[in-house]
């Protein structure tokens, strides 16, 4: 994965670092990294229609905002290849009909919502077209690539906004993994690591384990540690140990959706960090695109919470570690109000409180 080649034993010469990529399109079908299985086994999967993107999104295979959006977005795509006759109308209905079925498979994200809407609209274009089945086909994939390709400039674009903000040296919190497992490259609030790392900034990076799905642990940790950067993984509830010892200096994590007044929903645990930040002074960062901001959620009690089952926190990967029928409540993410956050960054630039206006302007820049 970070391969090593040389010309003598003694001059070992390093090739380029590459990250491991969650998605890939492949001619005709969508390969994903089964993000369930890091960081043990690297298991790149083949799927060819769009109830397996479904599954793939609703099991967690892949998971993260954006990275769920690029793979609703493929689905669609893999739907719509299913119906085989000419009429434009017909296949619109069925491309919708994907769409919408789709649409149910996680409920907070809404970067999954905002990718199925930019899908719809093309499908709308493309009926109104002259063409064929096949015509129409190729601009949804087109689409649906492109929605691929931006989310890495995207993400490159809102490490540069945020590199300013950290210096060489400084110990910096994450929840949770917004990387580039969750995205399509670079990640969101890991996506500053990776560009400080390529210009010699040396930041000391605190992974939180993240229970109960563990993606700090299995891949936070991981694509850090793949990429030579400096972390190190706590449990989740080391965080306030940490700061009180003087080490962190900043917190920044992504996010599932952020509402219109900057209330932001993120990986449950996120809202705890962001408490103790604001007790030890410690600006809380939130990193996403304009495809997580919904405008049209007024706070974050409109924001829809995931539930996942009990056996997530009871027997997670396989290992029974609660007493039989306990009560459990386990929702998958929490949300952290507008004024513990210090600052939201996007691929537009850095909007500071109070949101409800800056929100509303960074759309227009
Ligand atoms: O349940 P998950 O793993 O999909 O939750 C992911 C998160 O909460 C991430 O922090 C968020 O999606 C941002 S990803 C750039």
């Amino acid at each position: 994965m970070n391969p090593s080649f040389s010309t003598s034993d003694e001059n070992p010469v390093k090739a380029p670092f590459e990250p491991l990529l969650s998605l890939r399109w492949d001619n005709d079908k969508l390969l994903m990294l089964d993000q369930r299985l890091l960081p043990d086994e690297i298991v790149m999967l083949e799927l060819f229609t769009s109830e397996q993107v479904f599954e793939s999104i609703r099991s967690m295979k892949v998971r993260g905002a954006p990275a769920i959006g690029i793979s609703a977005a493929y689905g669609v795509v893999l739907g719509a290849w299913e119906y085989k006759g000419e009429d434009a109308d017909h296949w619109l209905k069925h491309v919708l009909k994907t769409a919408a079925y789709l649409a149910e498979s996680r409920p907070t994200a809404v970067n999954l919502f905002w990718a199925l809407d930019r899908m719809n609209k093309k499908a709308h274009q493309l009926a109104e077209q002259t063409g064929t089945t096949a015509d129409r086909n190729a601009g949804l994939l087109a689409e649906a690539i492109a929605i691929h390709v931006e989310d890495e400039e995207v993400c490159r674009m809102i490490g540069e906004h945020a590199l300013p903000l950290f210096s060489d040296g400084m110990g910096v919190l994450t929840h949770c993994n917004a990387g580039g497992l969750a995205t399509a490259k670079y990640g969101t609030a890991l996506a500053p690591m990776y560009l400080a790392h390529e210009k010699g900034i040396n930041l000391k990076v605190y992974a939180d384990e993240t229970r109960p799905v563990l993606q700090g642990a299995r891949l936070t940790a991981f694509e850090l540690q793949q990429a030579g950067i400096d972390v190190t993984l706590l449990c989740d509830n080391m965080a306030g140990m940490v700061m009180s010892k003087g080490w962190i200096q900043a917190v920044i994590v992504g996010a599932d959706r952020v509402a219109a007044n900057g209330d932001v929903a993120n990986k449950i645990g996120t809202y705890s960090v962001a408490v103790l930040a604001k007790a030890h002074n410690i600006p809380f960062y939130v990193a996403c695109p304009l495809s997580t901001i919904d405008l049209s959620t007024a706070n974050g009690a409109e924001i829809p919470i995931e539930e996942r089952s009990a056996e997530e926190v009871t027997e997670g990967f396989g290992k029974r570690t609660a007493p039989q029928d306990i009560k459990v409540f386990n929702p998958a993410f929490d949300v952290t109000p507008n004024e513990y956050v210090t600052a939201i960054i996007t691929e537009k630039g850095i909007v500071y409180p109070s949101y409800e206006e800056g929100l509303r302007n960074i759309f227009e820049v």
